[in-house]
């Protein structure tokens, strides 16, 4: 099978965890945008969605599907959303196409994450794939500068503003062996918006897309 039938399989899989005549979270990604694609088949059955960037929401306006403002909302079921790696904890590294900070905001108001990734994405240790960072413009030296103290190397994503009108900064060179310390040790950084780092609230659930089929993983 292809990484896109992969994707494929698990998006259709998630359609599972939706649960009818309620809410549904959106993230953004590839892997969500096939997501949104099925849940355009079944959009009858829920009562709309909340969108995790403008991209998302435009996508599922697009398919006729309500999008909800989050601060309309008090309880949200499910949030589903792709990552760029996740680990056995079911800590995650997302942000790869910029919309970490909605997509992170979402998802702490979901009651449950489930994270729909290819078998790629699996990895024993964060931090291959380059953790974005959304950084406020005028702090992006100051950010830089402290990266560089805890062992990163950050580069400026050229040419890419946020959905907040922010900056992101793709830190290579991490082996990632505690998540949740440095996501908190990152977000006290002055100038940080939000980290790529998914570990204080991890997924619940990741369906991970397989050439044996759709396995579903949970925390070990
Ligand atoms: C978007 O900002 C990201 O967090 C995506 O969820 C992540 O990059 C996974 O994207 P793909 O599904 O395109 O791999």
């Amino acid at each position: 099978m292809t990484q896109d039938e992969l994707k494929q399989a698990v998006a259709r899989a998630a359609l599972d965890y939706v649960l009818e005549g309620q809410l549904v979270g959106v993230g953004t990604g590839s892997t969500a945008r096939l997501f949104i694609e099925a849940l355009g088949e079944i959009k009858h059955k829920i009562s709309g969605a909340v969108a995790s960037s403008e991209d998302t929401k435009t996508r599922l306006e697009r398919h006729g599907i309500k999008v909800f403002d989050l601060n309309e909302v008090t309880d949200l079921p499910v949030y589903i959303d792709g990552a760029d790696e996740i680990n056995a904890e079911m800590h995650m590294i997302k942000g790869g196409g910029g919309a970490l900070t909605r997509e992170k905001i979402v998802a702490a108001v979901a009651r449950k994450f489930v994270c729909i990734v290819d078998g790629s994405k699996l990895v024993p240790v964060l931090g291959s794939f380059p953790l974005p960072i959304e950084v406020i413009p005028m702090a992006r030296a100051l950010v830089t500068r402290e990266l560089t103290r805890i062992g990163g190397t950050p580069v400026l994503r050229q040419g890419f503003v946020t959905d907040n009108g922010n900056l992101i900064l793709d830190v290579r060179g991490l082996q990632i062996v505690d998540p949740v310390d440095l996501e908190t040790r990152i977000n006290q950084i002055a100038g940080v918006v939000s980290c790529g780092l998914f570990a204080s609230r991890a997924a619940d659930v990741c369906l991970l897309g397989t050439s044996d089929g759709v396995r579903t993983l949970t925390a070990d």
